[in-house]
């Protein structure tokens, strides 16, 4: 199996699409706000993580140019069918060419994820260096991460439910290590029967105060959020908006 396809495969890629829309689809106001406040009115969006496009698909409807990068199959074959005026690259976010653009988008904690061998701490800094460079001048990179504190105390389950499918979700933290590990178990209705699939997922936890410090050296302006506009973000987690000036 190649990276592509380990990770958010067909059913949960389905799952989060349909049952987990609400982070990028309301924190879109907010960050087209902060784009129109940046005097970023039209031009190329670059949307790291981009999912199925549905940040994608308010940008365009706001007249931007998007590329997604995702490294899951799955997710950007519903992406491309979404918004086809847009451009999806599968590849991994931490290897992948970014081009000139006049904004850097990563929405939903993508930078934590620890799904190739390239997403540590260090090609985290080169990836923000990239991301600075690829900018033009009055660009902006506007990105969320997920901080210690996910899981406070031992093993956390938890389901969420649709009409034909059911994820469970068992989560525990390593406070030693800053790594989050999520079992995550689906159920599809496909015809008669439920399919079970498996996924595991590993995210590596920063703090607002590590990511801020390295963003600095690198030459960015820091602005720190707990929401997009009017989408409060989920508890231990942190908006950044940085600016190359
Ligand atoms: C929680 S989802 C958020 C998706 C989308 N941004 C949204 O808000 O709906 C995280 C996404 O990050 C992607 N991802 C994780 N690690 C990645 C990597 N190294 N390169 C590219 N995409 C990655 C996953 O495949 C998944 O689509």
């Amino acid at each position: 199996m190649s990276t592509g396809d380990r990770y958010y495969k067909q059913d949960l890629a389905f799952i989060h699409d349909v049952g987990f829309s609400d982070y990028a689809l309301k924190s879109a106001p907010g960050i087209l706000a902060i784009l129109a406040q940046n005097n970023i009115h039209k031009g190329l969006i670059v949307d790291l993580g981009c999912g199925s496009g549905l940040s994608a698909q308010e940008f365009t409807k706001a007249g931007y140019d998007v590329l997604g990068i995702d490294i899951s199959e799955a997710m950007i074959a519903i992406a491309r069918s979404r918004v086809p005026s847009a451009e999806f690259r599968l590849d991994s976010l931490f290897q992948a060419e970014i081009p000139p653009c006049n904004a850097v988008t990563s929405i939903g904690e993508c930078l934590n994820y620890q799904f190739d061998a390239k997403s540590d701490r260090q090609n985290l800094t080169n990836l923000f260096h990239r991301i600075y460079h690829a900018l033009t001048p009055g660009g902006v990179f506007i990105f969320d991460i997920a901080e210690p504190g996910q899981v406070t105390q031992g093993i956390t389950k938890g389901f969420t439910e649709g009409d034909d499918w059911l994820v469970l979700v068992e989560k525990e933290e390593n406070p030693e290590l800053s790594i989050l590990t999520r079992r995550i178990i689906t159920f599809r209705k496909v015809e008669e029967y439920y399919r079970r699939d498996d996924e595991l997922h590993h995210q590596r936890l920063y703090t607002a105060t590590e990511i801020t410090n390295q963003l600095h050296q690198i030459g960015f302006q820091v602005e720190t959020m707990a929401s997009y506009g009017q989408y409060s973000l989920p508890s231990a987690h942190t908006a950044f908006v940085s600016r190359k000036s």
